[in-house]
């Protein structure tokens, strides 16, 4: 072999081994969900953004712990989280960087309804498909919802306090951020049970789901009012903000104090040491999100609305695990 021949035969084999690299990649992005990679060698890694309002409350932190252990167990899936540190244009910005990236799917728990309803419907007519996690948006314009009924569990909490106060008293209501429709329907609900009963509601005031703001907006109800007989908080931050401004006033035994979410580590917890008188669970819906995810980038069909259960815990129930919402 001459050194022409040499190099040209170099030359072609150097092509080969290029072609056979290049087959053997496995090529990303923009693949359809419902192409599951069933040709390929290797299995098709799927992207999910997640959009989390804010990180400040230990529910949040739970719900994104939730997602990652459910993701944890599928290796075809990797999740890039995101976190708006309660801040909607930030949360706008987060969900136009996944549509950009083109991830595979998008799960949103928005911190307000209206302003991140445009955004999502963007990532749909972009062909990533949503799940919208605990907070709703806006309309239709979303692939399933998952979530507790709000309404119920406000409902159930009055229901509650007309029994615990015997049908009349004086009540505090500390409101989640009312542009977010889960203490739009935790407010609606309990007002409901309440009607025509002889309950009172002397004070409310929006503490935007924050324990701060809980405990200073309790100091102002403390201080107008010498006899409040219960404390309902749109989540257990609240009431615990609320129990907070109470016991340095002194007056932390004169009332009753209930909240929602009851985490096994924070509501559930409260109710044991005595903090709280009754707590009612909000689930997370973390796993039920990674679940839908799945489905759906398979291409199966899900619900539009998934609606996850709810439990009562208070002192005559907890140390079993609390109950059911009747
Ligand atoms: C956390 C939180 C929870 C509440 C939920 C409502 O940010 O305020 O305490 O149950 O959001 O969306």
């Amino acid at each position: 072999m001459n050194h022409e021949t040499g190099l040209r035969a170099a030359r072609g084999l150097a092509v080969v081994l290029l072609l056979v690299a290049w087959a053997g990649c496995d090529r990303p992005a923009s693949v359809s969900p419902t192409d599951t990679g069933e040709n390929r060698a290797a299995p098709r890694v799927f992207t999910i953004g997640m959009s989390q309002c804010n990180l400040g409350e230990p529910w949040r932190v739970q719900m994104n712990a939730d997602i990652q252990a459910a993701a944890a167990r599928h290796p075809e899936l990797r999740v890039i989280f995101k976190d708006a540190q309660n801040d909607t244009l930030r949360q706008r910005a987060h969900v136009e960087e996944f549509i950009n990236v083109r991830v595979d799917l998008l799960i949103i728990s928005p911190k307000e309804a209206a302003p991140l309803t445009e955004p999502v419907a963007r990532a749909m007519e972009a062909g990533i498909p949503v799940i919208v996690l605990d907070r709703a948006v806006l309309g239709d314009r979303y692939t399933c919802f998952i979530g507790a009924d709000n309404v119920r569990i406000g409902r159930a909490a009055g229901e509650w306090i007309k029994r615990r106060l015997g049908g009349r008293g004086r009540v505090v209501e500390l409101k989640g951020l009312m542009t977010s429709i889960p203490a739009q329907d935790r407010h609606r609900g309990f007002r409901e049970a309440l009607a025509g009963t002889e309950i009172e509601v002397v004070f409310e005031a929006d503490m935007k789901w924050l324990e701060p703001e809980a405990r200073r907006e309790m100091e102002s109800a403390l201080a107008r009012f010498p006899k409040i007989d219960l404390v309902y908080a749109h989540n257990d931050p609240g009431a615990h903000g609320a129990w907070l401004a109470a016991r340095a006033a002194g007056r932390e035994k004169e009332m009753l104090f209930v909240g929602i979410d009851a985490l096994p580590h924070e509501g559930v917890a409260y109710v044991r040491q005595g903090i709280l008188d009754a707590t009612f669970q909000y689930p997370t819906g973390g796993e039920q999100a990674v679940e839908t995810a799945l489905r759906i980038l398979r291409g199966e069909p899900v619900p539009k609305r998934i609606v996850l259960g709810s439990r009562v815990f208070d002192r005559t129930n907890v140390e079993r695990g609390g109950d059911p919402l009747p």
